[in-house]
């Protein structure tokens, strides 16, 4: 009996022991693996939590990018371009001491060492270094030019376009990619004329011209007059129908208004390039520059005969139009005081009222009867014009220029073409009630 108490007490402590030994190690153990199970989870939180970050930097990210692919469209539909881009953040720290009473000249030059002949020319006739600076901005990174230009010394002051780098253009366009580098180099240096060298005013020339001797002398008549009259929008030294026998060589001191823009020496001011160089275009900067957009109904002062002439026959442009036509545009060689001269008659109101005026009081005549001198009366005529067509036929005949951009025959003033034939002025003119330019004219 005693050995079966001993028997059953140590059973009891045997199994007491187990349940102590078992209770302990499974509470243990569940400790541990609730540990294990705890950084488990932890691990695993923050591994998503890290997930979480990155992928709010690539939404971040994305976001970023289509913002940016959002611009970029927005400025290729405009047509702006992205060298205009970092001028805006600019904007601010330019400081507004503007050069009001310089006349400065930009030269554009590229890779023709020929720009000696532009720039000994500008360097003779200029009267006055301090009133017109001569800035020659070069494109192209051509050495020679370059060597060319700084043999000048500090007659003239050499900038240098930086942004060489290749330009996407579409495949169709891919022969007129000098036309992107040209548009480009202008939106940049008229960039640095207005911004950076805080001018007011520019006159543009490009390397391939030679300007006559009151070329200055032009420029600074005729601004004043610019300044003036918000209707205009440039003076240009070119007349496209300047040739030789179309142009009245006993008349250099008359000038008139037109609706064409003609380029090739002109001069704008600050004004109208804050309007432009926010849109500037990625090319064929001239063509887009006389749309009705750009334009807005204003009008140029162009000379009776040219204040410049080309000789670039080659360039970007092929030579065909050089030898057909401007080769023959005739260079004034007699000065003409513009400063001293009473131009108050280019002003709008003036002109509409007195040469528009005068145009619809000549006598229409005949074209062949203009062509075979068969004019009883003396003094200017008039030539009708109604249809596109009739304007070809005559203007082919004549030898004048016979085409437009935006609706405007070139050198047209409210439709009329001015130009000088076998002795007298003759105006090639829409009828009186003229209603305004047909696009669809071309
Ligand atoms: C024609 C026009 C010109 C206009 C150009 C743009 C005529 C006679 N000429 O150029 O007035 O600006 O179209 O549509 O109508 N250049 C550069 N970078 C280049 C290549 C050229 O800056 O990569 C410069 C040249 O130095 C020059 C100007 O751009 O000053 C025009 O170049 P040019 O080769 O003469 O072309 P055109 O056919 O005359
Ligand atoms: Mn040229």
């Amino acid at each position: 009996m005693r050995l079966k108490r001993t028997v059953f007490v140590f059973i009891s402590i045997i199994i007491a022991w187990f349940t102590v030994v078992f209770l302990y190690f499974s509470q243990g153990f569940g400790e541990q693996h609730r540990k294990l199970l705890f950084n488990q989870i932890s691990h695993l939180e923050n591994g998503i939590q890290e997930q979480f970050k990155s992928n709010n930097e690539i939404i971040k990210e994305t976001r970023k990018f289509l913002e940016q692919k959002k611009q970029l469209n927005k400025i290729e539909e405009t047509g702006a371009n992205l060298f205009t881009q970092p001028l805006v953040s600019l904007l601010p720290k330019v400081n507004f001491d503007f050069q009001e009473n310089k006349l400065p000249v930009l030269v554009f030059a590229c890779n023709r060492v020929s720009v000696s002949r532009c720039l000994d020319k500008l360097l003779e006739y200029r009267p006055d270094p301090d009133k017109f600076p001569i800035i020659v901005s070069q494109d192209c990174d051509h050495e020679d030019t370059a060597d060319t230009i700084r043999s000048y010394g500090n007659q003239l002051t050499l900038i240098q376009q930086p942004d060489q780098s290749d330009i996407q253009v579409p495949p169709k366009e891919k022969k007129f990619k000098g036309y992107f580098k040209i548009a480009r180099h202008y939106g940049w240096a008229l960039n640095q004329m207005f911004f950076n060298f805080n001018f007011s005013t520019v006159i543009i020339v490009e390397d391939d011209l030679e300007i006559s001797p009151d070329f200055y002398e032009y420029f600074l008549g005729t601004y004043p007059v610019l300044k003036r009259d918000p209707t205009l929008w440039c003076v240009s030294a070119w007349n496209d129908n300047g040739k030789e026998g179309l142009v009245n060589s006993e008349r250099p001191d008359l000038l008139y208004r037109t609706d064409f823009f003609p380029g090739l020496g002109w001069m704008l001011t600050r004004n109208l390039w804050l309007e432009l160089y926010t849109k500037w275009p990625r090319s064929y900067w001239d063509d887009w520059i006389r749309e009705p957009a750009q334009r807005k109904e204003r009008s140029c002062i162009r000379p009776e005969i040219s204040r410049t002439k080309t000789f670039g026959k080659i360039g970007v442009s092929n030579g065909m139009y050089f030898e057909k036509h401007l080769k023959y545009i005739k260079l004034n060689e007699e000065f003409v005081s513009f400063s001293k001269m009473n131009l108050t008659y280019l002003l709008k109101e003036n002109y509409d009222r007195d040469f528009v005026g005068a145009v619809y009081k000549t006598p229409v005549v005949k074209l062949e009867d203009l062509k075979n001198n068969n004019i009883s009366v003396d003094g200017p005529v008039r030539l009708m014009y109604r249809k596109l067509n009739e304007y070809k036929f005559i203007t082919k005949k004549l030898g004048l220029m016979d085409d437009f951009r935006g609706g405007v025959p070139r050198m047209a003033y409210r439709g009329i073409v001015t130009f000088f034939y076998n002795g007298r002025t003759v105006h090639l003119a829409p009828s009186a009630n003229w209603q305004g330019y047909e696009l669809s004219w071309s």
